[in-house]
């Protein structure tokens, strides 16, 4: 089984985007010292490097057998909001021959919140670090593309799949990419994402299937397949 590659700012970025990795302390740390230095000082220095490695790889796995299902050889991919790149490194390892596409944001926010976000400036990554996991993980150059989520660049393709674990309509609104989505999905496009709102994308897709149910992350969500956009 595969195994992640890690260093510690790479670590950090994982804490911040998946909170359920770092330990009970921890939290209470947060808690009581505040976002600010959580965000930036215990996040990175209080942890064990090696552990959330074993734990962020744990779990990407159980989110990759979720949704194996999907994909299948020569797939052209989207992720939005792929985080430090895990998942799609799952992807990479299991299914031959896909192509990857990056949309991420390219800053930390300085007190990280974790919520809904109307105004979607809260982001947690790096270009630069997601770039150093692929290739510090064997992911070879010519299987993906990363963009920068504020730039206007974004990749005007069809894609087979677009993925959005925990980002798009989770911690920000679906509309923000309807117009793009118009441009870049076919017939086949398949869109797995979650959100707290299921029943608003009826009238958005002709098709919707719900794949898992969270009661226990702080939102309450739904991860949902869609297909067919309604134009
Ligand atoms: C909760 S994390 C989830 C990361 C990863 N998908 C996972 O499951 O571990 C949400 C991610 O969405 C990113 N993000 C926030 N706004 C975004 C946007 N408009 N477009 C793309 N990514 C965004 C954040 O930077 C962060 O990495």
């Amino acid at each position: 089984m595969e195994e992640i590659k890690i260093n510690r700012d790479i670590a950090h970025l994982a804490v911040l985007q998946r909170i359920e990795l770092i330990d009970p302390g921890l939290k209470i740390v947060r808690k009581l010292l505040g976002r600010y230095l959580f965000s930036n000082f215990f996040s990175k220095y209080l942890i064990n490097v090696s552990q959330i490695s074993n734990k962020y790889s744990n779990l990407m796995k159980s989110e990759f057998e979720n949704l194996e299902r999907f994909f299948k050889t020569g797939q052209n991919i989207l992720s939005i909001g792929s985080g430090i790149g895990g998942f799609e490194f799952m992807i990479y390892k299991r299914i031959k021959k896909t192509k990857i596409n990056f949309i991420e944001k390219n800053y930390v926010s300085k007190k990280v919140k974790y919520g809904w976000d109307n105004f979607n400036k809260e982001a947690y990554n790096s270009l630069i670090l997601l770039e150093k996991f692929l290739i510090d993980n064997g992911v070879d150059k010519k299987s993906y593309n990363i963009f920068d989520a504020d730039k206007d660049n974004l990749p005007k393709e069809r894609f087979d799949i677009i993925v959005s674990l925990y980002s798009l309509d989770y911690h920000y609104d679906f509309n923000i990419y309807l117009k793009y989505f118009k441009d870049v999905f076919s017939d086949n496009t398949i869109l797995i994402f979650d959100t707290i709102r299921a029943e608003y994308f009826e009238k958005i897709f002709k098709e919707i299937n719900i794949i898992k149910e969270d009661n226990e992350t702080m939102h309450k969500s739904k991860r949902i397949a869609c297909k067919f956009l309604i134009r």
